[in-house]
């Protein structure tokens, strides 16, 4: 192919996207000190990345540092006491072993390396609809395991009729039958926060599930924690913790990452001595890059000083009070005005919504998609999108910064404007939220209405 027919190629191919409203690209450049918006986009849900304190105990920690900078290669070449000690601090932290604690440059690397390397030929992935890119991108890439089936996001029937699918299976080399003799295994994968819908995996009934259905003991649990790190639990030890399943057996490997609540970057996986031997040979994203910097480490450890002494639990218990506040007011604002879920949809439901008073904390999530509804048949082209457009209103009436999130992020019909609530954010600010999204409903409500009549003169 010559240069201009490879510009020819992609070019096409990116204005296909563009037509289409999918077309990606970086967003203006931006501080997260910057005035001029307010950020409901980014993943700083304890707003660690513009704290103060924070700030200067990083500053003060670096300047008694001995080394700051570079890593000097592959953990496999350089392996420094550093990253080593950051290790054995998660492990005791997450009370977890120091053999089976090992540290990636991202979460992305963490579950590329597990799921590429892990699974062995005749065995068996499972996985959630709304998992991480990561991981089917660890299950594409050189992963050996013998079937990868999906289920119904957080549904337990759904996981229920794959597993005793799975079992019943009399073909495949006789699939079936080595899972119910526990000569093949079985992973379950699961994030314990949907970074898109802001749900939670029912763990404890998924470990019983395992635990009923593979007596043998060859069903893992794999829980993605990417969301929850800081957040829930202890400490901000996550979900796992929260539900009291730290060490359980079933779970064979907990992830969490650096840089969302914790405003660092990295990852850690807590596993099996096994499992860490194993990746140390095989993990392509482990073996063949840079260890993070000593800087990155030390950025790290800092963040986890906030979590250890408690500013994390504290500023936790803030931003999801605000959640929990936040789409209670927002319902009913939507309920006053008449603006039903034919036009948005807060949430994706997760407590009975009859007994708000037993709302606890722990059902909130500091993620609230709001959903919109497909461009109107007669008045709107296909490409128009009412994310997109709440998202404009948002942020050209109120300065709020809050994403239009949609096809293929996320599944064809669920486009949303994803908000993400955090500790620092300010009850006007939040109140401003609500506002904003209600006058965008009316406007959208009357153009819904405009759309029904014109329909029905049509007919
Ligand atoms: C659920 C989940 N897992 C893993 C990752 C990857 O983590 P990292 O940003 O550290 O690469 C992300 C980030 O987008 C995520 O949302």
């Amino acid at each position: 192919m010559t240069s201009s027919a490879l510009n020819k190629a992609s070019e096409d191919t990116l204005e296909s996207r563009a037509k289409r409203r999918i077309l990606r690209r970086l967003p203006p450049p931006s501080t997260p000190t910057a005035k001029s918006v307010i950020d409901f986009t980014s993943n700083d849900y304890l707003s660690l990345s513009v704290s103060p304190h924070l700030h200067n105990h990083l500053l003060s920690t670096l300047s008694r540092s001995e080394t700051i900078l570079g890593s000097g290669g592959s953990r496999l070449l350089v392996n420094p006491a550093t990253h080593h000690d950051l290790e054995l601090r998660l492990a005791t932290f997450f009370h977890h072993t120091q053999e089976g604690t090992l540290l990636f440059n991202s979460g992305y690397d963490a579950n590329v390396s597990f799921f590429s390397t892990v699974p062995q030929s005749g065995d068996v992935v499972v996985y959630d609809e709304y998992i991480h890119a990561s991981v089917h991108d660890g299950i594409r890439s050189g992963c050996r395991a013998q079937r990868r089936v999906s289920f119904r996001n957080n549904d337990l029937a759904s996981l229920t009729s794959v597993f005793e699918e799975l079992l019943d299976n009399v073909d495949e080399n006789g699939l079936g039958l080595r899972l119910r003799n526990g000569t093949s295994s079985l992973f379950l994968a699961v994030e314990s926060v949907y970074s898109m819908d802001g749900t939670f995996a029912p763990l404890k009934a998924m470990v019983q599930l395992l635990e009923g259905l593979f007596p043998c003991g060859n069903a893992y649990l794999i829980v993605d924690e990417a969301h929850a790190t800081g957040l829930y639990g202890p400490q901000g030890r996550g979900r796992v913790a929260l539900e009291e399943l730290e060490g359980h057996p079933k779970i064979l490997a907990r992830l969490c990452t650096f840089g969302k609540a914790l405003a660092a970057t990295g990852a850690v996986i807590m596993t099996t001595p096994l499992v860490v031997r194993y990746m140390t040979n095989y993990a392509r994203p482990l073996i063949y890059t840079t260890a993070l910097s000593h800087l990155a480490i030390i950025a790290a450890s800092c963040s986890f000083d906030m979590l250890e002494d408690g500013t994390a639990e504290a500023l936790a218990e803030r931003v999801l009070g605000m959640s929990r506040w936040f789409s209670k007011q927002l319902r009913e604002r939507l309920i006053e005005e008449k603006i039903g879920i034919e036009i948005l949809r807060v949430g994706i439901e997760k407590v009975d919504q009859r007994e708000p008073e037993k709302w606890s904390l722990h059902f909130h999530s500091p993620i609230i998609p709001l959903l919109t509804s497909p461009p109107l048949s007669l008045t709107e082209t296909k490409s128009y999108s009412p994310a997109h457009d709440l998202s404009s209103h948002l942020l050209a009436r109120y300065r709020i910064l809050a994403r239009p999130i949609t096809w293929p992020t996320v599944a064809k019909g669920q486009d949303r404007v994803r908000i993400c609530l955090h500790a620092g954010h300010t009850e006007e600010q939040v109140a401003a939220l609500v506002e904003g999204v209600v006058e965008w409903g009316k406007m959208r409500a009357r153009v819904v209405q405009e759309d029904r009549v014109l329909f029905r003169t049509r007919l």
